[in-house]
């Protein structure tokens, strides 16, 4: 999963690419490349992040106002400079960038070499480049129709921009990986995401399975690879704008995601009352419903089986997507899947959504991200309102799916109102739980912990599923080994990992204080350190997270001091909160 930009027009394509570039770095950064073509491709990769390559190697000198770019996250072959993006054929008149899994690659490879073609990577990416290279000498049709034969060769996923040394012009292609046209005054710019276009434009065009777009300097031409034939795409305008991507005045995005949550609460229960009756009625015809997510917004999907059950007495089965396939069996043409995603680009929630559509059920899809294949592939769409998030860790996404689940589990219960309500009234809470009074207590916390090798996190109900969410933050921004337990199982094993010192956050609400409370003591009397989050304090703290009680709503009342909390223990361990290492904001291969 990488980040792939393009542009062609009247400007130096290599500034914009480069811009772009940065905008796309969150979905991988382990090495990145450009191409672009004078009267020969020039190309110019390397390994790292791009602030670095920018000085490292000259990624500005780059000339020809046609380019393409690549920011990697690397799945086949090690982070090299050979594997780093863009790739050629043996000629160096054709390249590539591709983001996706090229499934058929090692057949390709095989044929190719057989036919003479010199490979100089690992990467599944290049096959494509030198059978674009085979087709241009099979079929001297010119350069656009041998890209069309030989993506139609290709299996897997791809997002793909291919230029050559002999045309003035950018073909791109698009299968199960995002890929997104902006139509801006000097040009035409290809991305991987809306957000990386907002610089320049927010008139765009989203591509389609199978949909190949031709950018010349003054149009681009769409053609369906399934019925190799020209076809039209309407452009959308977006709603996002460009300063909702910039970090502003905050060190990282992630602070400024954080700190956004007081909105975005709000803004996720601005809802179509139409879509949410229809999507309630489906819920109340169903006969087996599930909640399918991955990472943080498995833990939302966790939240709201806990929310379904408490407050509309509707039971749901959650699923984490990767997993979904064990249940299959389960799904008929009454089953309802409710898909979370943020990005709406999860490959292992696209699969799990597939899968449903291929028994007959219903998808109701919960994202933030409009254009996304999840948008398309469900029968309900459910816009978490967010605005972009940059950073990898979600945060304020979490919340507003969050709210969104909770709205729909009071409308069932007849409680919309009450719901809404409740939830404005939280704008005050969560401004002060992102105040820089909390900021400062919890900044001393990370100074007691940052050092710590285990951290474990017990709740029981609504506070399991947020102790959960929890201990992903910590441990995927600090890379402190972290770990959530129910409560109650504390006691079958995981109890003999306490020592003198290792820290406990005990996740406590009036629901279950006194559960909770025992479980901390257990603790405790091992010689752990209990670090309550509850709205009054206890003598079995050794430290104490005032929040308030919020009932139901606890789960993100809870959860946005420690989205703060491992923000603080990545930077006091000198570490980039933004773009945790190994990690990618949108994660599209199985
Ligand atoms: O875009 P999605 O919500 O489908 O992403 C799911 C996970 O990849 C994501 O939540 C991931 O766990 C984040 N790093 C969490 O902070």
């Amino acid at each position: 999963m990488c980040g792939i930009i393009g542009y062609i027009g009247r400007e130096e394509a290599t500034p914009i690419l480069l811009k772009g570039l940065k905008n796309l770095e969150y979905r991988g950064y382990d090495s990145v490349g450009m191409a672009t073509k004078s009267d020969r491709i020039n190309i110019c990769k390397g390994v790292g992040k791009i602030d670095r390559a920018i000085i490292d190697f000259d990624l500005t000198a780059l000339k020809g106002n046609i380019g393409i770019g690549h920011t990697r996250w690397a799945t086949h072959g090690v982070v090299s400079v050979a594997n780093a993006h863009p790739h050629t054929d043996c000629k160096k008149s054709v390249a590539i960038v591709h983001n996706g899994i090229i499934e058929n690659h090692q057949e390709i490879k095989e044929k190719l070499k057989a036919k003479g073609h010199i490979f100089s990577s690992d990467t599944d990416s290049e096959v494509i480049a030198h059978l674009i290279e085979e087709k241009l000498e099979q079929d001297r049709r010119g350069f656009e129709k041998a890209c069309m034969e030989a993506f139609k060769e290709l299996h897997g996923s791809y997002a793909l921009l291919a230029i050559s040394r002999d045309e003035n012009r950018i073909v791109a292609a698009r299968k199960d990986s995002p890929l997104v046209i902006g139509l801006a005054e000097s040009g035409t710019i290809f991305s991987s995401d809306v957000s990386a276009l907002l610089e320049w434009t927010r008139k765009v065009v989203y591509l389609q399975n199978y949909d190949v777009a031709v950018a010349c300097k003054k149009e681009v031409v769409f053609h369906s690879l399934m019925h190799d034939e020209q076809i039209s795409r309407e452009s959308d305008t977006v709603e996002w704008n460009a300063e909702q991507a910039r970090k502003g005045k905050f060190e990282h995005f992630m602070l400024k995601e954080i700190a956004e949550q007081a909105e975005t609460i709000c803004r996720a229960i601005q809802q179509d009352d139409t879509v949410v009756e229809r999507v309630l009625e489906e819920v109340k015809k169903a006969k087996g419903i599930f909640f399918v997510g991955c990472g943080s917004s498995y833990h939302a999907c966790l939240t709201g089986s806990y929310l379904f059950s408490k407050v509309a007495g509707v039971h749901v089965n959650v699923v984490v997507a990767s997993e979904f396939e064990n249940y299959e069996h389960f799904l008929t043409c009454d089953t309802l899947v409710f898909a979370v995603s943020q990005s709406g680009e999860t490959a292992d929630v696209l699969d799990a959504v597939r899968a449903a559509r291929r028994r007959g059920s219903r998808v109701i899809a919960i994202t933030n991200v409009i254009g996304s294949s999840l948008v398309r592939e469900g029968d309900e769409l459910l816009l978490m309102n967010s605005g972009p998030e940059i950073c990898v860790l979600s945060t304020k996404t979490y919340t507003s799916q969050l709210m969104l689940i909770s709205l729909l589990a009071y409308a069932l219960a007849g409680r919309k109102e009450e719901c809404s309500s409740l939830i404005k009234s939280l704008f005050l809470e969560v401004c002060n739980l992102t105040s820089k009074s909390m900021h400062e207590d919890l900044k001393m916390l990370a100074g007691l912990l940052y050092q710590k090798e285990h951290i474990y996190m017990i709740g029981r109900g609504l506070q399991f599923a947020t102790a959960r969410e929890a201990a992903l933050k910590i441990k995927e921004v600090s890379y402190i080994h972290t770990e959530a337990l129910a409560g109650g199982e504390l006691k079958h094993g995981p109890l003999a990992l306490i020592e003198e010192g290792t820290p406990v956050f005990a996740f406590v609400s009036e629901d279950n204080w006194d559960k909770t409370r025992s479980n901390a003591e257990e603790v405790r009397a091992r010689g752990g350190m209990v670090i309550g989050v509850s709205a009054r304090d206890d003598e079995v703290f050794d430290y104490w997270i005032r929040v308030p009680e919020c009932r139901d709503f606890n789960p993100v009342i809870q959860a946005i001091p420690m989205q703060l909390l491992a923000y603080e223990l990545a930077v006091k361990r000198e570490l980039d909160p933004d773009k945790p290492r190994n990690l990618a904001k949108c994660v599209t291969v199985l």
